[in-house]
């Protein structure tokens, strides 16, 4: 007999180039441009390279992250003990579910959205439901259903993620907060793990609710995504339940350094990501030019409709180009592309064209 299953054990879908699927076409990583995976395409800055290069690694990390702690309490405008540093804002997710959740909990997501939300919570047991945005309304957040579902269900835990993944689209933080507030039984989980990815990010308020929790990746806009790096701002009790299920030591010490050098550099962060959001503009209205009907986006990152999204993708990889399949968040007409350099934009650009033209790729 094999020994019991949890529970739901499917693969999970992601972004990123996966050197197994890249050695079947012939391709290594090096031969391909990945536009699947939003995370800047400038990379980290030479100081942050040069802090991972330079952390202690024959011995364990700061299991509190200490250091890096104290620098997000201060550019957050919280208290230390209001921040928790975690391995990526995945491990953050996970760490909500396993706290919060038990069999049979409700749990709610604003949908469409990143898979691990309702990975993390069928894995406890709890129950996921989607309330999902539609092309048809232009993938405007739902959030009157949403709510309608909160005062009928009373979920444990609800998932948003603002800028919402793969939409590009923001619910206004006001609104959320006012949602929060009408709905004190529930914990929001408010995932912002693109904030930094926009030139000037709609920040919430400091005071903390005490339902919600908000958390931040330093793998996209600080293209830290190898090295893993994230973060939960919320109040001092459900941070201090956060940490209570978090492995030790998730978070090394190359990447504790790096956090805290990316900090120290805002300033040549914030002219990448704005570098980043030039790129993405100038690519949308590049592949707008050609034809296509982009999905408009707050972040560097958008939708389009090419139909049959996994055959359109498939072409696109043999000629070392990478966009992300949207079938595992239901949109199986739908890629996602995230904007790279200027010049590899325009190679991606150009064949688009030439796939549209062998007439695999729908226009609207
Ligand atoms: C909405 C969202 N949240 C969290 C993550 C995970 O990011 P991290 O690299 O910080 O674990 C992703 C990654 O794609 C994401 O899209």
């Amino acid at each position: 007999m094999m020994p019991r299953v949890r529970s739901d054990t499917s693969e999970p879908v992601h972004g990123g180039a996966d050197p197994a699927e890249l050695a079947r076409f012939g391709l290594g990583p090096g031969d391909v441009l990945d536009f699947s995976a939003n995370v800047n395409p400038f990379g980290p800055t030479p100081a942050v390279l040069r802090a991972a290069a330079g952390a202690v690694i024959g011995r364990y990390p700061d299991r509190g992250c200490g250091d890096l702690r104290r620098a997000l309490a201060v550019r957050h405008g919280v208290t230390e003990a209001q921040v928790l540093v975690g391995n990526g804002s995945s491990e953050l997710i996970w760490l909500a579910a396993v706290a919060y959740l038990a069999p049979g909990d409700q749990v709610l997501v604003l949908g469409p959205a990143f898979g691990e939300y309702e990975r993390a919570a069928r894995l406890t047991g709890a129950e996921p439901a989607a309330c999902r945005a539609t092309a048809g309304d232009g993938f405007q957040p739902p959030l009157a259903r949403f709510e309608q579902y909160l005062r009928e269900k009373t979920p444990r835990l609800a998932f948003l993620t603002n800028p919402n993944n793969p939409t590009g689209q923001m619910s206004p933080p006001d609104h959320l907060r006012l949602l929060a507030t009408r709905h004190p039984q529930t914990l929001f989980v408010v995932d912002e793990a693109y904030a930094d990815c926009r030139p000037s990010p709609d920040e919430w308020a400091a005071t903390p609710a005490a339902n919600v929790v908000r958390l931040r990746s330093m793998t996209k806009a600080h293209g830290l995504a190898g090295l893993r790096l994230g973060y939960a701002l919320g109040a001092g009790e459900v941070i201090a339940v956060l940490r209570s299920v978090q492995p030790p030591w998730s978070v090394n010490a190359a990447a504790q350094a790096a956090g805290l050098a990316a900090l120290r550099d805002a300033a040549e962060v914030s002219l990448s990501v704005a570098a980043w959001a030039a790129a993405a503009a100038e690519l949308v209205s590049r592949v707008r030019a050609a034809g296509f009907a982009p999905v408009a986006s707050v972040v560097p990152f958008f939708l389009l409709r090419v139909g049959d999204a996994r055959g359109v993708r498939s072409r696109l990889l043999r000629e070392g180009l990478l966009v992300r399949d949207c079938a595992s968040f239901g949109l199986p007409e739908f890629v996602r592309i995230s904007a790279r350099r200027p010049e590899e934009n325009a190679r991606l650009v150009e064949a688009l064209v030439r796939v549209g033209v062998e007439g695999g790729l729908c226009r609207d």
